[in-house]
């Protein structure tokens, strides 16, 4: 595996791959990867001949008031996994290197709507900084196809509308969510539940897949299954700040016509901040 610190160093590889005729797939990550992480790397294995994974925490992605400095950070670990899972280039720059005049006066992407509902009303400017630096490292790297993790729901929605609204040549293939024997979520953030919590995290999962055979079941009364969400999540220790159902498509409220949605939901237990989702054909 190569490893490659300066944009310059991706553009020389991909390109030379890209000229022999090779399918170039790409894994973007913030590192502290976990088995979750590794599912994405299976499925970019699958879709090309060549993978690219970068590891690089955004600043820009992170509140004033959040996780940033604090984010896991386990550069060699991830190294030899990705080794390991057989990623042909890592690519780790540095703040300097991605955002040359500083985060804060650097040209961002906003994907207006999808961006300032659920985690957007609660993680204002989040998704602009996704948008931005997913932007960025597609631009960089170049990919014919690019793994995300339906985990991430609302983040993978924004991303499929900013390939499509920026003309992007890119395929955007969506991994299954990786859970825990209990239903739990992979998530680099579980790390930050002591014990008790651990214990009980895995309601969030039991009340969405609760919600989800309801919707299976027939009932459409949304609000009602919305409500039954937030106070399930309430009595189990949970301080939610949604629990909710959209169309899977475009994350707009569902109506009699929609066929295919998702149930999500953000909670905070203890220090961390959850999220999960189950998706439903209805
Ligand atoms: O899902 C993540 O790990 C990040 O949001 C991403 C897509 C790598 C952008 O920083």
């Amino acid at each position: 595996m190569r490893r490659a610190t300066s944009i310059a160093e991706v553009r020389a590889a991909v390109r030379e791959w890209r000229r022999g005729g090779e399918r170039v797939v790409f894994v973007p990550t913030m590192g502290n990867l976990h088995a979750g992480h590794m599912s994405l790397m299976e499925a970019a294995g699958a879709h090309g001949e060549r993978f690219v994974a970068s590891i690089f925490v955004n600043p820009m992605q992170f509140g004033p008031n959040e996780d940033f400095a604090h984010y896991p950070r386990t550069p060699e670990r991830d190294a030899q996994m990705l080794r390991d899972a057989g990623c042909d280039l890592m690519f780790s720059p540095d703040v300097a290197e991605m955002y040359p005049r500083g985060a804060e006066q650097s040209t961002r992407v906003e994907v207006p709507g999808l961006s300032d509902i659920l985690c957007g009303e609660f993680r204002p400017g989040h998704f602009q900084g996704v948008a931005t630096v997913v932007c960025k490292l597609l631009h960089i790297v170049e990919p014919d196809a690019a793994v995300f993790g339906e985990k991430d729901f609302q983040q993978l929605t924004v991303i499929r509308r900013l390939v499509t609204d920026l003309c992007m040549p890119v395929h955007i293939i969506a991994a299954p969510t990786v859970r825990d024997a209990d239903g739990l979520a992979m998530s680099s953030r579980n790390q930050y539940l002591s014990a008790a919590e651990r214990a009980r995290a895995p309601a969030l999962y039991r009340a969405l897949a609760a919600a989800a055979a309801r919707l299976a079941g027939g009932e459409r009364d949304y609000s009602a299954i919305e409500r039954d969400g937030l106070r399930t999540l309430e009595a189990e220790g949970f301080r939610s700040d949604y629990f909710a159902i959209k169309c899977a498509e475009d994350l707009t409220p569902p109506g009699p016509d929609s066929h295919h949605v998702v149930v999500l939901a953000a909670a905070h237990l203890g220090r961390a901040r959850l999220i999960d989702n189950v998706q439903v054909r209805v």
